[in-house]
């Protein structure tokens, strides 16, 4: 039995499958037989070549307007390329003093000057961007009359320029549209020279920022946050050390599976292109880790980080991101967690909670991504197995998968999931509503 085509109104359809593998758990060896067919059409790698499905394609608008400099002398061009869009003075926004120490600065800075462009600077970025500074740069670009925001960093930087540009342009507090969800309507240009491959803030259309002062860390999603341009030379990543380029593959990663894993039936077009760029990652990621100044490696977990964030791998689809917004509030309450830490805790401890849902799914993930071997006759067994190497393979690259590991205790956990579900009054959305109790019960699987 193939996938037929389905169009997109044809949801009784799209259950079929799924209903099918939530009979065979308890089913005859007939009712197996069959299921082992429908499995193998799906994930049989020696019929690769044949179109099997692609059964939900939704209406999509795709805009990736960021213009991409690619390459190992990238940020040469900066001063030429902004003094060709007109801009005249350049703030230089920038984290805790990396661009200093590598001399990236100085050539940053030089660039624009043989430009002709002057530029002021605004560094202190701390991973998990605060709203402090955000406010303060506002105000210094007001006083410096920049006309342009260059970020120098990785997501933490990118996502405290965007803020700054958005408090700019629209004349609102950033904090205040964050916290209504009030959508910009103006925008002050920005542009990005990343030293991270991670977040994918560089061609996103999201930021996300922390307050301290009532422990919450929120996002934004616009695409007038969209960076105009990006410069990225994948040497510039040869300096982040082991830990920060683990947390970069395992966001890097997350970006696509928070998109491969929807309650829709399968958008074979896009999960293929999904499966490549995590397996790419994979890949890469062992390498870099070994050898962090392998250019083939960076230079692929670089325009992974990109591509696996700008909208490509949700097209026609619709997604959630629910292990995002349960990390976003484990860094929020505890800033020491990085992002993709906690991701590499959250997200095998939601799939172990979730995988029942859609176990077709994550058994052709198992099989696709990680290569385990499909037991046709218990895909359940393949599913779990999958989520097992995934673990294996982040512990292999040296990320935490427990909360303890975090720093995090289970007297701790009431208080995070109270910030996700504000006190139990609203859900997570996923393949279920998830609840304040099953978000708790996630943490406690990775207790
Ligand atoms: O601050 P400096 O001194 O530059 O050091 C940074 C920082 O300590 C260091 N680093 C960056 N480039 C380096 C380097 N060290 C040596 N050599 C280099 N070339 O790395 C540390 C972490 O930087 P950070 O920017 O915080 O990391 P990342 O890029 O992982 O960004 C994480 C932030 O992005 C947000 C996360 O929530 C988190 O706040 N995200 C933003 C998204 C977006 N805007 O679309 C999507 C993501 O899902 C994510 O939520
Ligand atoms: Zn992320």
């Amino acid at each position: 039995m193939g996938c037929h085509r389905l169009n997109r109104n044809d949801r009784g359809n799209t259950l079929f499958l799924k209903d099918i593998y939530h009979w065979i758990d308890f089913g005859t060896l007939s009712g197996r037989k069959a299921l082992t067919d429908i499995v193998g059409n799906f994930i049989n790698q020696k019929e690769a070549n044949t179109f099997k499905g692609g059964c939900v394609m939704y209406n999509f608008m795709y805009f990736t307007p960021t213009k991409v400099f690619f390459g190992n002398d990238a940020e040469s061009k900066v001063g030429e390329v902004l003094k060709e869009y007109g801009y005249k003075k350049i703030l230089i926004h920038y984290g805790g003093g990396s661009i200093k120490k590598t001399g990236l600065f100085d050539r940053i800075a030089k660039s624009l000057y043989d430009a002709g462009l002057a530029y002021a600077e605004l560094g202190g970025v701390e991973p998990n961007p605060k709203i402090g500074l955000i406010r303060e740069g506002i105000k210094f670009c007001k006083q410096e009359e920049v006309d342009f925001i260059l970020a120098v960093g990785g997501g933490s930087v990118i996502d405290s320029a965007k803020s700054i540009s958005m408090g700019l342009a629209n004349n609102m507090d950033p904090w205040d549209m964050i916290s209504t969800q009030t959508m910009p309507t103006k925008q002050f240009p920005i542009g990005v020279v990343l030293t991270l491959a991670a977040a994918g803030s560089e061609m996103s259309n999201s930021h996300v920022v922390s307050n301290p002062e009532v422990h919450l860390k929120r996002s934004l999603d616009h695409d007038l946050l969209r960076p105009i341009v990006t410069f990225m030379n994948p040497e510039l990543t040869y300096t982040v050390n082991k830990f920060q380029t683990g947390c970069g593959i395992v966001d890097t990663m997350m970006h696509t599976f928070e998109r491969y894993f929807t309650i829709d039936e399968d958008n074979d077009l896009i999960d293929r292109i999904s499966e490549g760029i995590i397996v790419s990652v994979k890949n890469a990621g062992l390498v870099a880790i070994k050898e962090p100044d392998n250019y083939e490696a960076r230079a692929t977990l670089m325009w992974a980080s990109s591509l696996s964030h700008n909208g490509l791998t949700g097209c026609g689809k619709k997604t959630y991101f629910p292990a995002h917004m349960i990390e976003h509030d484990i860094s929020g309450v505890f800033d020491h967690v990085a992002h993709g830490a906690g991701l590499s805790v959250i997200f095998p401890a939601w799939a172990t909670y979730i995988y029942k849902h859609d176990i077709r799914k994550f058994s052709q993930f198992a099989a696709r991504i990680w290569g385990v071997e499909m037991d046709y006759d218990h895909p359940e067994k393949t599913a779990l197995a999958g989520i097992e190497t995934m673990k294996n393979y982040f512990r292999q690259i040296g990320m935490p998968t427990t909360m303890k590991e975090l720093g995090i205790e289970p007297k701790d956990y009431e208080k995070i999931a109270d910030k996700s579900t504000n006190k139990g009054e609203k859900t997570v959305e996923s393949y279920i509503q998830l609840t304040k109790e099953d978000i708790i019960a996630i943490y406690n699987l990775a207790r």
